[in-house]
């Protein structure tokens, strides 16, 4: 095991507590609406589904930012050896409580102990647009140390211009975070600066109740 700290974002307490206010009201609007579950989104599942059949028997699966443990759980029942990690503890709480066949952690993005090549793939699946923009390359950085060659990353994430200060989420609740929106090439550009070769990438429009977002798949070389 080798630490793999990146700078820590100065807002990071304040994120943690936003996302512990907001966690119930967004396992309840997961449960209830669909919005947020990749199974009931064709386009997200097909999405997981080809990261999950690329990653294969490379390695164990590390979700990062698994908030109630949603992918991880459906991960897990495709048959991938599948972890999850945090920020939050009470989002964490609900993962374990509606996956107990799941193993879960909190810890943020910026502050994981990987081992050098361990694992088959990593997920940022809506998870990194808190990071600031100077902190999210060091936490790429991690991400690819820790993959084994030829693993996968994928991510997704909120697409536009600027940041964006968010007082509240998820029905009104109070939160104090930024959304930091990538537009899609300095997006690439930031993964392919890694060290990571591009494998696909799917942007999404503007939804009912979603804004534009871009997913990619990217592969660590050989
Ligand atoms: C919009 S939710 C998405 C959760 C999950 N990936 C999903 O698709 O349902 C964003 C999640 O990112 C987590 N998060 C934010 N900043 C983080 C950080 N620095 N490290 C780890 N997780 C973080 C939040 O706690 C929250 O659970």
């Amino acid at each position: 095991m080798r630490a793999q700290r990146t700078a820590r974002p100065a807002d990071l307490d304040q994120v943690r507590e936003s996302y512990d206010r907001v966690a119930d009201n967004y396992v309840h609007m997961v449960l209830t609406t669909g919005i947020g579950d990749i199974r009931r989104d064709p386009w997200l599942k097909a999405s997981i589904d080809a990261f999950a059949d690329s990653v294969g028997e490379l390695g164990p699966v590390l979700d990062v930012g698994c908030g109630p443990g949603t992918v991880t759980g459906y991960l897990a029942e495709r048959g991938l050896e599948v972890s999850g990690v945090d920020l939050s503890p009470r989002m964490v709480e609900n993962a374990r409580r509606l996956y107990p066949e799941c193993r879960f952690e909190v810890a943020s993005a910026t502050e994981l102990d990987l081992a050098d090549a361990s694992l088959g793939g990593v997920l940022g699946w809506w998870s990194l647009f808190n990071l600031p923009r100077d902190v999210l390359p060091g936490v790429l950085a991690s991400f690819v140390r820790a993959l084994r060659p030829g693993g996968y990353f994928l991510t997704g994430t909120h697409v536009g211009d600027g940041d964006l200060a968010r007082t509240e989420a998820y029905g009104g609740v109070p939160v104090r975070w930024t959304t930091y929106r990538w537009r899609p090439e300095p997006y690439v550009a930031l993964i392919e600066r890694a060290g990571l070769r591009p494998v696909a990438e799917l942007r999404l429009p503007a939804g009912e109740h979603t804004g534009p977002g871009l997913v990619v798949m990217a592969r660590k070389p050989d």
